[in-house]
């Protein structure tokens, strides 16, 4: 049985693979509509999430199966003391995939070692995101027409965004791929993943603090909100949390084929003038999100469709 817990969990070729799925259910919807006729996807969710809830439980709808599970802490058993590996045992008992949203890193991996059904991780604190980083791989492959030769700004919290992290590690397995980092000091990305990602790999990254001075030469910009829930001090995000304000000013200075991706939500990143020019590319993102989501969830099941 596989579980999805970090996007290098697929190779290469088993993400073209899921990213061509995705793209013939994009194109033959009907298809897939009975697909997971039969089957359960539970969500569980120790934190906020609109998309990544949503769009797991979409992905599962639109497959033709059913839907259950929980939407924070507070209304689970988790809010009486119980450990995440009991609840795993329990809720195998209900479904045929979970996916899990925890704030502390590590807890969906502990919960697959203790499920007797496919655990996806929907996010783990400051840690990972691999179904994000799917969402992103094929919006970028679906935009850009391939993954690599590109420079790829990332934009924000790079400390915390477990988006950034996410497809940091999925990226720099493909050719040519070239980082710009902009944030502010304190939110640079963490060194441990510059030397064991970034420098192990020889992959080609510079570091900057102003957005103006990278935009002109990217071929995409990932922006990224500040992450409020993941501060230690109050004083400290409000100081940090309107560093970037991306404004059709700034938009100016990019190249006319410089698509913007955000994982959102979006706070204050993108001013929302930025939403009707063609290079904002974040609502589609979304979109994406589900037709991957629906690849992986056949995958995970080892459903074929003929
Ligand atoms: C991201 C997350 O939860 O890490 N949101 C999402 O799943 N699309 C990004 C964020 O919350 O900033």
């Amino acid at each position: 049985m596989r579980h999805l817990m970090s996007p290098m969990d697929f190779s290469v070729e088993e993400l073209e693979k899921l990213m061509d799925l995705a793209g013939d259910i994009e194109a033959n919807p009907a298809k897939y509509a009975h697909a997971c006729e039969g089957k359960k996807l539970a969500t569980l969710f120790y934190e906020p999430s609109t998309r990544t809830r949503l769009s797991h439980e979409a992905a599962m709808l639109n497959l033709g199966g059913n839907i259950m599970g929980f939407s924070s802490a507070d209304s689970s058993s988790a809010a009486k003391g119980e450990s995440v590996s009991d609840t795993i045992r329990t809720i195998s008992c209900y479904a045929d995939i979970c996916a899990m949203r925890h704030p502390k890193e590590g807890a969906p991996m502990v919960a697959c070692r203790h499920s007797s059904i496919p655990v996806i991780n929907a996010g783990d604190g400051g840690h990972q995101h691999p179904t994000q980083t799917l969402t992103d791989l094929l919006t970028i492959r679906s935009l850009k027409g391939h993954l690599g030769n590109m420079t790829i700004g990332l934009c924000g919290d790079l400390k915390f965004g477990r988006t950034v992290h996410s497809l940091i590690h999925a990226l720099v397995r493909y050719p040519g791929i070239r980082f710009v980092l902009i944030s502010p000091e304190e939110l640079r990305l963490p060194g441990y993943i510059r030397s064991d990602v970034l420098d192990k790999n020889e992959i080609p990254y510079e570091e900057v603090v102003r957005l103006e001075d990278a935009l002109p030469n990217l071929d995409l910009l990932y922006m990224t909100r500040v992450q409020k829930e993941r501060f230690f001090n109050e004083e400290d995000y409000v100081r940090m949390k309107d560093f970037y304000i991306l404004d059709m000013k700034k938009m100016a200075l990019a190249p006319e084929d410089m698509y913007v991706l955000h994982p959102l939500p979006r706070v204050n990143e993108i001013s929302v003038e930025v939403d009707a020019d063609p290079r904002a590319a974040y609502f589609k993102q979304v979109q994406y999100g589900v037709y991957i989501r629906m690849a992986l969830i056949l995958t995970l099941l080892e459903i074929e469709v003929k």
